[in-house]
C-alpha cells in the first residue's frame, strides 16, 4: 500500500473510534459532529465576547447529562461565577451543591501563602492538584482563564511550564479540558500550539450593529474549513448560526 493510502486508512478507523462530544453551544452540532473526547481547547477573544458563559455552558451541558465537573477560576470569583450560572440556568445551584460541578477557587479571593495573592509555580499546580482531586472523575474540566493564572505567578516567566504541567495532567486524565485566554494574538504562542483545538470569539461594529462571532480557527481531527459563525448570547447561553452574507465579513480575513 502506498503511504497516502495507508494514511487515509489510518484516518478512517480512527474516526470511527472518535467519541464525539458536544461542547454546549447552541447550534455548534449543525455544522461539526462535536470536538473529540478528552481533547484540549483554547478559547480566546477580548473582555465580554462570552469565555466564561461558553465555559460554564461545557459544564453544564457535561453535568445535565450525569457528567463530573471542574471549574478553576483563576478571574472571577466562585460567588460571580454562580449569580451568572444561575441566570442562565435554573438549575445550576442544584448541581453545584449536589458537586457534579466542583468550583475550585484560584482567583484573587481566594487564599494565598502571600498575602499579595500572588503565587509561585509550585503553589499554583498545587492548588490545582488538590482542585482535581476534589472532583478525581471530572471528565470535563475548565481553567478560566489562563491569562489571568500567569499575572497571578510570581514570576511570569514559569507560565509555560505550569500550563504543560496542567495540560499533561489533563490529559493523563482523559478530560476534555477548555481553557480560555485573553485576546486574539497577532502572533500564536505555546498555548495555540499545543492545544487541540482553538475557538476565537470575537465582535464587530459594521455601522450601529455590534455582530458577535464565533470561528473554530483550528481543530484536530474535525472535519471543517475554518469558519466563521454567528454567535448569540441568550438567556440560556450561546448559540451560533450561519452568518448572514449581507454582513459581508471581510475584516474577518485577517483572522483565519
Ligand atoms: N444572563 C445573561 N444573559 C444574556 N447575556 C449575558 C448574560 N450574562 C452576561 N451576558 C453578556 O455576555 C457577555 C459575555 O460575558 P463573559 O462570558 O463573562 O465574557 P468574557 O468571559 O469573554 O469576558 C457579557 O459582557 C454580557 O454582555
Ligand atoms: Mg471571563
Amino acid at each position: 500500500m502506498i503511504i497516502t493510502e495507508q494514511i487515509n486508512v489510518a484516518i478512517k478507523s480512527q474516526s470511527k473510534k472518535v467519541e464525539w462530544i458536544d461542547i454546549g453551544v447552541e447550534g455548534l452540532l449543525d455544522f461539526i459532529p462535536g470536538l473529540p473526547k478528552g481533547d484540549a481547547i483554547l478559547v480566546r477573544g477580548e473582555p465580554g465576547t462570552g469565555k466564561t458563559i461558553l465555559c460554564l455552558q461545557f459544564l453544564h451541558k457535561g453535568a445535565e447529562n450525569g457528567e463530573k465537573c471542574i471549574y478553576i477560576t483563576t478571574e472571577e470569583t466562585p460567588e460571580t461565577l454562580m449569580r451568572t450560572g444561575t441566570e442562565l440556568w435554573i438549575d445550576f445551584p442544584d448541581l453545584v451543591q449536589k458537586k457534579q460541578v466542583v468550583i475550585v477557587d484560584l482567583s484573587i479571593a481566594a487564599t494565598y501563602d502571600s498575602e499579595f495573592s500572588v503565587i509561585s509555580k509550585e503553589e499554583a499546580v498545587d492548588i490545582f492538584m488538590k482542585g482535581l482531586a476534589a472532583q478525581p472523575e471530572a471528565t470535563r474540566i475548565v481553567v478560566d482563564s489562563l491569562s489571568s493564572l500567569e499575572r497571578r505567578l510570581a514570576d511570569p516567566a514559569d507560565f509555560r511550564e505550569v500550563f504543560m504541567r496542567l495540560l499533561l495532567e489533563v490529559k493523563k486524565r482523559k478530560a476534555t479540558t477548555i481553557f480560555s485566554a485573553e485576546g486574539i494574538p497577532v502572533n500564536p504562542d505555546i498555548t495555540e500550539y499545543l492545544v487541540d483545538h482553538l475557538i476565537y470569539l470575537d465582535y464587530h461594529k459594521h455601522d450601529v450593529i455590534w455582530t458577535r462571532v464565533f470561528i473554530l480557527r483550528k481543530s484536530r481531527s474535525v472535519p471543517l474549513k475554518p469558519q466563521i459563525l454567528k454567535l448569540n448570547i441568550e438567556k440560556e447561553g450561546l448559540s451560533v448560526e450561519e452568518i448572514p452574507i449581507s454582513l459581508k465579513p471581510v475584516w474577518f480575513a485577517s483572522k483565519l
